[in-house]
């Protein structure tokens, strides 16, 4: 370890710890950040654009990863050969002509971070929680989670040497798909019988009282690999910053690390501005949008009901004040969108030949209720984050098309064809 370029900063009263200290908060209950030293950065690293983009292309380097690309500015502390990585990121930026016209936007990119190795963002934050967890000498990770946050740590932690995850689950609340991902990468499983909330306080009770070490993302260190979202958005665009970023909010983690990385970018040099940042949530758990609406004045938390978007069914989001940070810093704006207009929104990208999950689907919905209000403008350059990939929410998909989905009757079924194996049957029925 590299002393001295991070360490641990409390949000709220502003002390600091050392980042070799296990501590997920700070004594006075305040979120912790890591905060580099950017300024030795500046002077070390002059040219860190150049470096990123020499790093391009490095196939059978750590740079190859879309996260240690920018190890600079992730956790310039932790050694290259400490890394665990699949390697994660290096997803797609998609422009789709049928997308753009949709939503009347000629510049509006899709960043598809289902295209990570366990089919979410989640990879870029456990890339880096499982090497900091490795380099701390923990042997043990757990987290709670709706679905891809226990995907992706129990695949690093199998990956990684002699380090075992264990699983929270609320039970029967997240996706077939993401439960065997779990038990498939040999995380001990736990499926509880409470809602993410409720899980969530019970693993934080369980690290608390063990060398257990956690992994949500409330672990700052996770936050550090998530920004890599961002600062590769930027790289893609030929260090372009758009007018707007779109983004699903459920714990509020990714906003926040959004936010951070797009700063950090700035205050080094990488980029001259900043763009705007709308957060969106699910209408069914919206405690982050209702308290937008209230002027963040208080923190407001709701018992999430059940949303075709479950990786963001949280009524609590633990990140909640790094995230309304980001939102006054970037002049942002909060959405909801109703089960209809997520799922609708979902099966236009899927039509599109963009498969995502109902979470991404939420941000495509709120991407049109901000284009309908004018918030967002015709010739802004728009970069939403799909956050997961459409093969972890298979069921809802076939349930829409089926017409399955109670009280959501869909507005382009495309159900399959039962048909008796019959060239004549099939030429019939395609009306040839
Ligand atoms: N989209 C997907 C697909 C997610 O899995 C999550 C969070 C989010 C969006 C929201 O990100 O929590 O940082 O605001 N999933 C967590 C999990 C909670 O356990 O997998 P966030």
């Amino acid at each position: 370890m590299t002393a001295g370029l991070s360490w641990l900063h409390c949000i709220v009263c502003g002390k600091s710890y050392d980042t070799l200290e296990v501590r997920y908060l700070c004594d006075c209950g305040g979120l912790l950040e890591v905060v580099h030293n950017l300024e030795r950065l500046r002077h070390e690293h002059p040219n860190l654009r150049d470096r990123f983009d020499a790093r391009l292309g490095k196939s059978q380097t750590v740079y190859a990863s879309g996260v240690w690309r920018y190890h600079e500015m992730i956790l310039p502390e932790l050694p290259l050969e400490a890394i665990v990585s699949k390697p994660e990121g290096n997803t797609n930026l998609y422009r789709n002509p049928k997308l753009s016209r949709a939503f009347n936007l000629e510049r509006l990119y899709v960043k598809h971070e289902g295209e990570n190795p366990t089919l979410s963002f989640k990879d870029r934050g456990m890339t880096a929680g499982v090497s900091w967890a490795r380099c701390l000498g923990m042997k043990t990770v757990a987290c709670a989670s709706t679905g891809d946050t226990s995907a992706a740590m129990a695949a690093y932690a199998a990956q990684a040497e002699d380090m075992q995850g264990v699983v929270f689950l609320p039970h029967e609340k997240v996706s077939p798909e993401q439960l065997a991902q779990a038990i498939g990468y040999g995380a001990r499983t736990l499926a509880l019988d409470t809602d993410f909330d409720g899980c969530m306080k019970l693993v934080q009770e369980l690290c608390a009282q063990t060398p257990i070490y956690l992994l949500n993302s409330m672990n700052s260190f996770r936050i550090e690999g998530q920004k890599a979202i961002g600062l590769e958005t930027l790289q893609q665009l030929g260090w372009r910053v758009p007018d707007w970023f779109v983004i699903p909010v459920g714990n509020a983690g990714n906003i926040s690390a959004l936010g951070k990385g797009l700063l950090e970018a700035r205050h080094l040099g990488l980029i001259d501005r900043l763009p705007r940042i709308a957060g969106v949530q699910a209408a069914a758990a919206d405690p982050f949008y209702l308290s937008w609406r209230g002027g963040f004045r208080e923190k407001i938390t709701v018992v999430a009901k059940p949303t075709l978007a479950s990786a963001i069914r949280i009524g609590a989001p633990v990140s909640h004040d790094k995230a309304a940070r980001v939102i006054r810093q970037f002049d942002g704006v909060v959405a909801e969108a109703s089960e209809a207009e997520l799922m609708e929104a979902k099966a236009l990208a899927d039509r599109c030949g963009l498969a995502v999950c109902p979470n991404s689907g939420v941000a495509l919905a709120g991407l049109r209720k901000l284009r309908a209000d004018k918030t967002i403008a015709d010739g802004d350059t728009v970069v939403v984050i799909a956050t997961a990939h459409g093969a972890k929410f298979s069921q809802i998909g076939v349930d829409y098309h089926t017409g399955r989905l109670p009280g959501l009757p869909p507005k382009q079924p495309n159900p399959p064809t039962v048909l008796p194996a019959d060239i004549a049957a099939i030429r019939r029925a395609l009306g040839y």
